[in-house]
């Protein structure tokens, strides 16, 4: 297990440089596998979760070519199915392997998935996926490491409404009705900019998908699809969660490769606190520009509206604002687990059952702790915390960061899966810390 240990107090200050997001990469990886000829994906960062994605991929007989500067070449010209137990190793690792379904059943026409891994955060079940897969034809049996997919009959375009905007279910259904035969309509779906570069590369790969208002998107399936060149989306989640770390510990950060189209809300918010931002063509500088942090009252949601994995971070730069903050988050039932560390050092947030601050949402009267009232400005304190998943240990490292006294950070392999070179990143910024493996 891995730890840092913190000299906090000091403010961050640097430049730091994103590359693809996370959360398109390794999805387009994925696209890759229903490619007849080799895809190139420029700027994926080295990060676990595309070390767990590569394997799988690899496992089926696709040949990767990873380069330090983040150039990802995919052969899925010879693919071919893995043995079980093969795949069985990645189980618990990731929560992508689910989205080889369709690709598989289109490439092998069979599929095993492991069981999944990923944030704790809530249930997070495959109800939604499992259920698209049905209505393209797939036969699905559940087995008691993961579950095995076929589809005698091929997979047929389908009629599919989404219960919730979920973005991996989209995701389900772009990957697999892009090859089906005929038509589909997805209603309901997700519209992140992550899913709609997602798009972007299925149509450089030959796929017919509209995009329609009010959330349907249209799929024409084709008989053949060929690889791609693509530069992915950057990092949003990791732009966001540097600029509340320069917040957080009263610094200025430049983010590299970060543009404001796709983060508008986030930098609504940023200034309703009380942070500066100066956009420029090649990235975004994030500063505190003195002065008291103002409270604010945010909901989170499906795109447009403000990201699920950009509260953590905030929320320890809102223990620095004068007066009562409100996060009501509405995407995920148990993403607060993070805020008993940082009481621990300090903080003073309280988590509630009710939909506090806004609009009722699905998880009220659901005894679920899924709304927080953080109350500032308080003095954060050093503490010996323990990462608890991705985007909660992070914002547990900028309150150790932020706290004065020194502070033991463990577990901080976790951060690693979705930040790329963190640790140089944080020596970058000038933070006082000493890690070790
Ligand atoms: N849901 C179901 N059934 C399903 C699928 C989803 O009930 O079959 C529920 C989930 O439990 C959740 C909601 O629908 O309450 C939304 O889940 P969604 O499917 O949108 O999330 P995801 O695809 O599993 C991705 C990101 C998350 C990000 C969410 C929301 C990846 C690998 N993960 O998850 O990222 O928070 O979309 O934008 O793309 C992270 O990066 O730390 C992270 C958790």
């Amino acid at each position: 297990m891995s730890q840092i240990t913190v000299h906090g107090g000091k403010p961050l200050i640097g430049r730091v440089d994103l590359k693809g997001a996370k959360n398109l990469v390794t999805k387009a990886m994925v696209a890759a596998l229903l490619g007849e000829t080799p895809s190139v994906l420029k700027d994926v960062p080295h990060i676990s979760d595309v070390e767990v994605v590569s394997r799988l991929l690899e496992l089926h007989g696709v040949i990767i070519d990873f380069h330090e500067d983040g150039l990802m070449s995919l052969d899925s010209s010879n693919v071919g199915s893995a043995r079980m137990v093969d795949i069985d190793a990645h189980a618990g690792s990731s929560r992508i392997p689910i989205l080889f379904c369709g690709p598989l059943l289109h490439r092998l026409g069979e599929a095993f998935i492991p069981d999944l891994g990923g944030c704790h955060i809530g249930d997070r079940p495959i109800d939604f996926h499992l259920e698209v897969l049905r209505n393209f034809g797939a036969v699905i049996e559940k087995l008691p490491t993961g579950i095995r997919l076929s589809a005698p009959n091929g997979l047929h375009g389908a009629k599919v409404a989404l219960p919730y905007p979920s973005v991996g279910a989209t995701e389900q259904v772009l990957l697999t009705s892009v090859r089906a035969e005929g038509i589909t309509e997805l209603s309901g779906a997700a519209i992140e900019p992550e899913i709609m570069d997602l798009i972007a590369i299925l149509q450089k790969m030959g796929a017919i998908i509209s995009v329609d208002t009010d959330r349907v998107i249209r799929i024409e399936g084709v008989s053949r699809l060929d690889g791609y060149t693509h530069r992915a989306l950057f990092d949003r989640n990791e732009a966001a969660s540097w600029a509340a770390a320069a917040l957080a510990t009263k610094g200025d950060i430049f983010v590299g490769g970060a543009k404001q189209q796709e983060m508008m809300t986030f930098l609504n918010v940023f200034r309703k606190v009380g942070g500066a931002f100066e956009i420029e063509d090649d990235g975004i500088r994030f500063f505190h520009p003195g002065g008291d942090l103002q409270p604010v009252v945010i909901e989170t949601d499906v795109h447009p509206g403000f990201m699920t994995d950009w509260q953590q971070p905030l929320v320890v730069a809102l223990t620095q604002a004068k007066g009562l903050s409100i996060v009501h988050e509405t995407v995920y039932e148990n993403r607060f687990g993070f805020t008993e560390a940082l009481n621990q050092m300090g903080a003073q947030i309280q988590i509630y059952r009710e939909c506090l601050g806004g609009n009722p949402c699905r998880f009220g009267q659901r005894n679920f702790y899924h709304s927080a009232v953080i109350s500032g400005p308080v003095e954060l304190k050093a503490a010996d915390i323990r990462v608890p998943d991705l985007r909660g240990g992070f914002s547990h490292m900028v309150a150790a960061l932020a706290a004065k006294g020194v502070s033991n950070v463990s577990n901080v392999q976790l951060i690693s899966r979705g930040y790329e070179h963190f640790i140089d990143k944080l020596e970058a910024l000038g933070a006082d810390f000493t890690y070790s493996d």
